[in-house]
């Protein structure tokens, strides 16, 4: 591993076993992830999308293959410093926002923080900080059902990166959205990421979306079938380097 991957994925597979039947969820998928780098995972139902992530996340087992995140391969650790490593660095976006209904906005995010040891000022100014980045300011005190959609997922995403993660692991974030807050919220995910150089992994079936990534790797039947940098932002990125270097 090169000093400058955060993520180092080798050979990783992972076997399922359904009654007699084993099922091959993953097979030996191998690259890497830069720090700050915004990677879209993307492919057809079923092709192992979120068995990647949940790996990645130490939501579970791999049953073989090493994932190195900064130089640490996490994949014999026990359970217990699987905890401690998802606490540490990293955050989830799920599809369906999993926010606890009793508490409000502010609440949900600052139950998280809670966890960190902060003082009970310091927990309410990040949590505010946050819902004010993902445009909640006037909407902190409102219960999850009391929100649209895309208000709710605005809210898991703060959650999210309230925690300061190294990573950050979404997965289908705009599955329960309609076209254009779907759309709104990637971006955001997307800008705040770039701000914060938060690495981050996307799970998407939703082509619209690539706009919004630096990097698409695509899985078919557990394996990866393409890994390539998006020409849209590359694109973007060069021009505004050529702007530049026509501006001095
Ligand atoms: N706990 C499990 N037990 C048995 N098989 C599983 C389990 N989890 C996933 N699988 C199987 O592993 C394969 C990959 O599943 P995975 O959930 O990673 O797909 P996905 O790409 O995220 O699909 P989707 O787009 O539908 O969410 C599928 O064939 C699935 O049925
Ligand atoms: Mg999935």
């Amino acid at each position: 591993m090169t000093q400058q991957n955060l993520i180092s994925i080798s050979n990783l597979s992972k076997y399922y076993e359904l009654g007699n039947v084993p099922i091959c969820a993953l097979d030996n998928v191998s690259f890497t992830v830069d720090p700050g780098e915004v990677v879209f995972i993307m492919g057809p139902s079923g092709s192992g999308k979120t068995t990647l992530i949940n790996l990645i996340g130490g939501i579970d087992h791999p049953s073989d293959g090493s994932i190195e995140i900064l130089g640490e391969n996490i994949a014999h650790y026990s359970d217990k410093k699987l905890t401690l490593y998802r606490k540490k660095r990293l955050a989830f976006v799920f599809q369906f926002y999993s926010l606890i209904p009793t508490l409000t906005a502010r609440e949900n995010v600052e139950l998280t923080l809670e966890l960190t040891h902060r003082k009970r000022r310091e927990i309410s100014r990040i949590a505010e900080e946050h819902l004010t980045l993902v445009g909640l300011e006037k909407r902190m005190d409102n219960f999850p059902s009391q929100l649209s959609g895309g208000e709710r997922q605005r809210v898991a995403i703060a959650r999210a990166l309230a925690k300061n993660p190294d990573i950050l692991l979404v997965d289908e974030p705009t599955g329960q959205l309609d076209q254009k807050t779907g759309n709104k919220i990637v971006e955001l995910i997307r800008k705040i990421a770039k701000e914060k150089n938060i690495t981050t992994l996307l799970v998407t079936h939703d082509q619209e979306l690539i706009r919004f990534a630096d990097r698409i790797i695509t899985l078919r039947s557990g394996q990866i079938v393409t890994d390539e940098l998006n020409t849209l932002v590359t694109l973007t990125v060069n021009n505004r380097r050529e702007q530049y270097a026509a501006d001095i």
